[in-house]
């Protein structure tokens, strides 16, 4: 079974269609990604998958089950979990604060809850930063501890919506390493990125919407050369033909 389905997604605002008949589905334990322009509906898709949106119109399933209705804090119960392209984690706490607040998705103990969210941080390689707080972090440990805070609510499938926008060409092989280190535990992974590079070093599979519908799918070799694609995104220099 798909571990997400989306049939007809339609998502309006007003007289603005930002997804527009969207369809698409993602297998176990992989890692999908979904690029397009600014503007293109990625975000919208997301928020609509993970709860934050009701769809216009077409249904969403999570492993079989229809979503459409839920809200982000039971699909999360569930095992759905999102991060945000803006960045908002309680400023004035502790990395460990902010990522124990996400792993009382799971647990009501604060003892559990927390050991869940120190486990958490020592995955990312995060421990160290345990103390600090979050306002004080640099740009790169803010989409790590959104990460983690996403993380600590134990999903199998993780939406991440552009957590490499922002940092510096080192960080973004760093951010590449963590996402591989997080399939390879079994989480499935659906990203919205920008920085072409590691989109296709990250995924086994890309859509591309424009204007909330989609304009391509394949491998990320296919995605590179596609014509359509050249044309409404990438750019010349990534016409692979
Ligand atoms: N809550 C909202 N109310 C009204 N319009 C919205 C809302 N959210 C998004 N839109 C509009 O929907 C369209 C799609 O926006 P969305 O944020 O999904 O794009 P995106 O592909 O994520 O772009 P980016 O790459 O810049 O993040 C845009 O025209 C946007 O202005
Ligand atoms: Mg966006």
């Amino acid at each position: 079974m798909k571990i997400l389905e989306v049939r007809n997604l339609v998502m309006r605002f007003g007289g603005l269609t930002a997804v527009d008949s969207l369809n698409l589905s993602i297998e176990p334990g992989e890692i999908l990604a979904l690029i397009g322009p600014n503007g293109a509906g990625k975000s919208t898709a997301f928020n609509c998958i993970a709860g934050l949106y009701t769809p216009s119109e077409g249904t969403i399933q999570f492993n079989g089950l229809v979503i459409n209705r839920k809200k982000p804090w039971d699909l999360c119960k569930i095992g759905l979990a999102r991060t945000f392209q803006i960045v908002k984690p309680f400023a004035s706490k502790s990395v460990l604060y902010n990522v124990t607040v996400g792993a009382f998705a799971t647990t009501d103990k604060i003892d559990e809850a927390e050991e869940k969210a120190l486990a958490v941080l020592r995955t990312l390689h995060f421990e160290s930063k345990k103390d600090v707080r979050a306002g004080n972090l640099t740009i790169a440990d803010r989409k790590r501890l959104e990460i983690a805070r996403a993380l600590a609510t134990q999903p199998t499938l993780l939406l991440l919506d552009e957590v490499m926008a922002g940092l510096r060409p080192s960080e973004v092989d760093e951010m590449v390493e963590v996402i591989q280190l997080l399939r390879s535990t079994g989480i499935t992974i659906f990203v919205i990125e920008h920085i072409m590079r590691a989109i296709m070093a990250l995924s086994d599979r890309i859509v591309v919407i424009q204007f909330g519908k989609k304009i391509a799918e394949g491998t990320p070799k296919e995605i590179a050369s596609n014509e359509n694609v050249i044309k409404a995104y990438l750019g010349d220099e990534y016409d692979a033909a």
